[in-house]
């Protein structure tokens, strides 16, 4: 028989790292209930015409496709984001706006394989239809930063812009969107003088060179150098104003957040056409996160006009972000808890003793492999709990029982009454 392993860039998760991933699936839940996004599951797989409609070259060329028996072309989902606006132009097209929608899965792109980047990876996602509001696209980024913070990941970073600033100046210099497409592919990339040779005007191209070295830590002044480089690009201009205005409702409403502007930013997505931004933290140069607005992708699908906003962000990159910053050790470990019957005798009382601090939230495993004492403390030492309760008959007569404390080492007997307090302490 041959030995079987998973396909490349797939994941077995396991032990403390499918604990990390629930953790933060669970906080991913809270956010989206925090702020009244409600979950909606969609297929794992759609069409194929579906999911390249305004996503770009850059998905369309890794997603997984096949023909299915019925002949139809599909493929499995890269994003949540075309799935999310077919609901929203099909079977909730009616529903009040804004429609707030929160999705949590695995979604599939043929990426190259290497740390943070697999071929099926987890993403918690979030879309805010119906308003092109900048409090939406403020609203994006709060829940983005309360998620991230909540993950309690130090020294995070949002680098935000707007595409309409590039796009802007490239409509109004007559290139045609293809064009544009490739241009903006190419500075995701952070390939400017490929994205340059693509434009003729002079005045373009060094409108984008100036925009590609303007880099400073003051969004306020980075803005105002935006405002006098695209002066003479309506288009443009007005979306620096747009992005002045987000700016400023984000900073007013969450003072404390750490955020970068750049106004040469790309992302590999195509259907965006507003605020963008992904999120960082220090220690890794892959985005933890990222998302934007983008008004349009609902019109290719038939609809009317339909602006929209959302984010997704990856999981299995927010897991490797906590490792990376230790923070894993805390997860999931609090007052857990071995409950060990030393007779058969017992074993009932053991039990019911199990399921009462279960009932007052403490995570409790039974010893089942019915062991002796010294080789169940050795298990539950190795499954690195906190606590051993340990019931024994002469104790339980006098209503006590034998608490020890796998950590430090040390073993009281207390009142049975007492063992939850002393447990959570
Ligand atoms: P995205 O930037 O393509 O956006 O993906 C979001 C996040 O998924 C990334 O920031 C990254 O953390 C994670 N990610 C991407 N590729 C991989 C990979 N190969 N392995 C592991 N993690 C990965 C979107 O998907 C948009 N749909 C976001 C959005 C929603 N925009 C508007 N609404």
């Amino acid at each position: 028989m041959p030995t079987f392993q998973t396909v490349r860039g797939m994941r077995d998760l396991l032990g403390k790292e499918a604990q990390t991933f629930t953790y933060i699936i669970n906080e991913a839940q809270k956010v989206a209930s925090l702020f009244g996004f409600k979950k909606v599951f969609t297929p794992h797989v759609e069409s194929l015409e579906l999911l390249s409609a305004k996503s770009g070259e850059e998905i369309r060329q890794r997603m997984f496709i096949f023909e299915d028996l019925g002949g139809r072309k599909v493929a499995l989902r890269p994003e949540f984001t075309a799935s999310i606006a077919r609901l929203a132009t099909t079977d909730l097209k009616t529903e009040p706006k804004p429609l707030k929608l929160f999705s949590l899965g695995t979604v599939y792109r043929y990426d190259e394989p290497q740390r943070g980047r697999y071929r099926e990876f987890w993403q918690s996602n979030f879309e805010l239809i119906g308003t092109n509001k900048p409090e939406a696209d403020t609203e994006i980024i709060l829940l983005t930063n309360k998620f991230i913070q909540t993950l309690n990941l130090q020294g995070y970073v949002f680098k935000i812009g707007h595409i309409g600033i590039i796009r802007g100046i490239l409509s109004q210099e007559g290139i045609e969107e293809k064009t544009q497409n490739a241009i903006l592919q190419r500075m995701d990339k952070k390939e400017y003088d490929l994205a340059l040779k693509l434009v003729t005007s002079e005045k373009c191209r060094q409108t984008l060179q100036n925009l590609i070295d303007l880099k400073g830590k003051d969004w306020q002044d980075t803005l105002k150098q935006v405002n006098t480089l695209v002066s003479s690009y309506e288009m443009a201009k007005t979306a620096t104003d747009n992005l002045l205005e987000i700016l400023t409702l984000i900073t007013f409403s969450c003072p404390n957040i750490s955020l970068t502007v750049d106004p040469a930013f790309a992302r590999g997505l195509e259907y965006y056409t507003g605020m963008i931004f992904e999120i960082y933290i220090p220690q890794l140069e892959i985005a933890l996160g990222g998302g934007g607005r983008y008004d349009r992708l609902m019109e290719t699908f038939g609809s009317e006009s339909t602006p929209a906003v959302g984010c997704a962000h990856g999981i299995d990159r927010i897991a490797i972000a906590l490792q990376t910053q230790n923070t894993v050790s805390n997860i999931g470990a609090e007052h857990n808890v071995m409950v060990i019957p030393i007779t058969e005798t017992v074993k009932g009382e053991a039990l019911k003793i199990a399921q009462q601090l279960r009932e007052r939230g403490v995570s409790v495993e039974f010893e089942l492999m019915g062991r002796k004492m010294g080789k169940a403390l050795e298990d539950a030492d190795k499954r690195g709990l906190d606590y051993a309760v340990i019931v024994g008959k002469r104790e339980l007569e006098e209503n006590n029982i034998v608490l020890k404390d796998l950590k430090k080492r040390e073993q009281i007997i207390i009142p049975l009454t007492e063992l939850y307090e002393k447990i959570i302490k």
